[in-house]
């Protein structure tokens, strides 16, 4: 049951154990395994675009489509457009329950683009197809209990990583509140973005309350951003992004306009020695090499206590053997491409170091063609040799002494961030002290530290990990109103 909304469920998703609901998905995506998608800006007014470029498969370099990224004049029509939603919160809670249903009846283009655009293979992209339609359901729901004014005009500003999911989700607060949106999805993932924002304006959403920005960072997100006639920012991306953007909001937009970020992550797990480490390394396979580590919540650094680290990595090295890398459109896939040649890049340059450091403890071998980085282990001491977030399939090992755990716990907290953290052991007062002693948004025991449920794991982090309030969770909505002036008498 939910905790929050009783009115309303999560959505049911697909059972891909079940052969005729594979079937019908495979017929679906593959009506559109070729087809050329586009997108453009879906604005209040007529659209001047640059000049178009093509949108490349990840892991094959194929073309996927035609995108004409808004033009400055186009971020300037959709600002002087844009109008907050007046319907009744009924109405607008109405339109965004249609959206989620046509959002659930476009699986198949969106499961071919989240492949074919972003490099998600097809459990990942029927999770994010899933928390999309559950984002849209579940503040619809909680609108109904909001009374306070839309804070206005709010810039949305999505990250490739979760080009479905929280695009809709940032989108879904701010209409469920009333205000307009001016959504810039991220430079990579373009196609679904245009897919969705034109689903939603089907099921009723106004043009002047919700308009498309495709663009990159200078053109679209700096405009948006320095913008007087915006009033809030709700921004997913790394830590440096959300600070250029709250300190272009503090020179430009009001002073009490909301900044809600959800930023970076240096995430650790720690596998005692009364773990059962069947479990533990299934969960850290999960939880690192999942949708290829391109998660905010995934885990970089593993703390294995020394007595049982010989056994746990000799059985973790094993489990990796397991895992098949390639185009995710194939279903033997578990891991995918990263997003693009930078990130390749950066990824594989971290990795290299570590390589000639004598500290590459495992890799696989990677499929040719593509931004694959295959699966690696790097040993550390700590957490504290990170240094920064590797988004990628890459994790970091480290072993502590029992007695060393207060000092594994203060490196952690001594990075700044907390977002996500992972414990196995089968101590029950361990668990209560560690969940105390570390400042982190969400925990996770005895389980994999991805994939939290609207409803019923909010998510966000502390510190440099984000602003909160958590995504979908009771108070997320609130920061998207205005504060509310209440008649006081005498
Ligand atoms: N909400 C996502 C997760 O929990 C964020 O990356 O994995």
């Amino acid at each position: 049951p939910d905790l929050f909304t009783p009115e309303r469920r999560n959505s049911e998703g697909f059972d891909l154990t079940d052969a005729p609901t594979l079937a019908r998905i495979d017929a679906a995506r593959d009506e559109h395994s070729a087809t050329d998608f586009s997108g453009q800006p879906l604005i209040c007014g007529k659209v001047k675009g640059l000049a178009p470029r093509a949108a490349l498969n990840p892991a094959t370099g194929a073309r996927v489509g035609r995108v004409t990224d808004a033009a400055p004049e186009d971020v300037e029509t959709a600002l002087a457009a844009a109008r907050p939603w007046s319907a009744p919160v009924e109405e607008r809670a109405r339109i965004l329950n249609r959206a989620a249903d046509l959002y659930e009846e476009n699986f198949g283009p969106f499961f071919a683009l989240l492949a074919r655009e972003a490099g998600k293979t097809l459990p990942d992209a029927v999770s994010e197809l899933r928390e999309a339609v559950d984002f849209l359901r579940y503040y619809a729901a909680r609108a109904k209990a909001i009374t306070a004014a839309p804070a206005g005009v709010f810039a949305c500003i999505s990250p490739w990583n979760f080009p479905l999911a929280i695009f809709s989700g940032q989108i879904a607060a701010a209409l469920a509140t009333g205000n307009a949106v001016l959504a810039k999805p991220a430079e990579q993932t373009p196609l679904i973005a245009t897919l969705a924002a034109g689903l939603l304006l089907k099921a009723g959403v106004p043009a002047s309350a919700l308009q498309l920005l495709p663009g990159d960072g200078a053109t679209v997100g700096a405009r948006v951003t320095s913008d007087p006639r915006v009033n809030g920012v709700c921004f997913t991306g790394s830590t440096e992004t959300a600070l250029i953007i709250r300190r272009a909001m503090a020179a430009h937009l009001a002073p009490g306009a909301p900044l809600i970020a959800e930023t970076g992550g240096l995430n650790a797990m720690i596998v005692d020695s009364t773990a059962l480490p069947e479990q533990a390394v299934r969960d850290v396979i999960a939880s690192s090499f999942q949708s290829a580590g391109q998660r905010c919540s995934a885990l970089r650094c593993l703390y294995v206590q020394e007595d049982i680290a010989p056994h746990f990595t000799e059985m973790l090295f094993g489990a990796m053997e397991e895992l098949t890398l390639g185009d995710p459109w194939s279903l033997s896939t578990d891991v995918g491409p990263v997003i693009d040649a930078e990130a390749e890049a950066g990824i594989r340059a971290h990795v290299e170091t570590a390589r000639r450091e004598g500290r590459l403890l495992r890799q696989l071998s990677v499929p040719r063609g593509g931004h694959f980085i295959a699966p690696s282990v790097i040993r550390v001491r700590g957490i504290a040799d990170l240094g920064r977030e590797i988004f990628g399939p890459v994790l970091h090992l480290a072993t502590y002494r029992a007695e060393d755990l207060p000092k594994v716990i203060a490196d952690i907290n001594a990075t700044g961030y907390g977002l996500t953290f992972g414990l196995h052991t089968r101590i029950d007062n361990r668990v209560q002290e560690v969940c105390e002693a570390l400042h982190v948004g969400n925990i996770y025991v005895n389980r994999n530290q991805i994939g939290a449920v609207v409803g019923s794991q909010p998510f966000g982090g502390e510190g440099l990990s984000g602003t909160g309030p958590k995504a979908g969770g009771p108070e997320y909505l609130a920061r998207f109103t205005r504060p509310e002036a209440v008649p006081q008498a005498g």
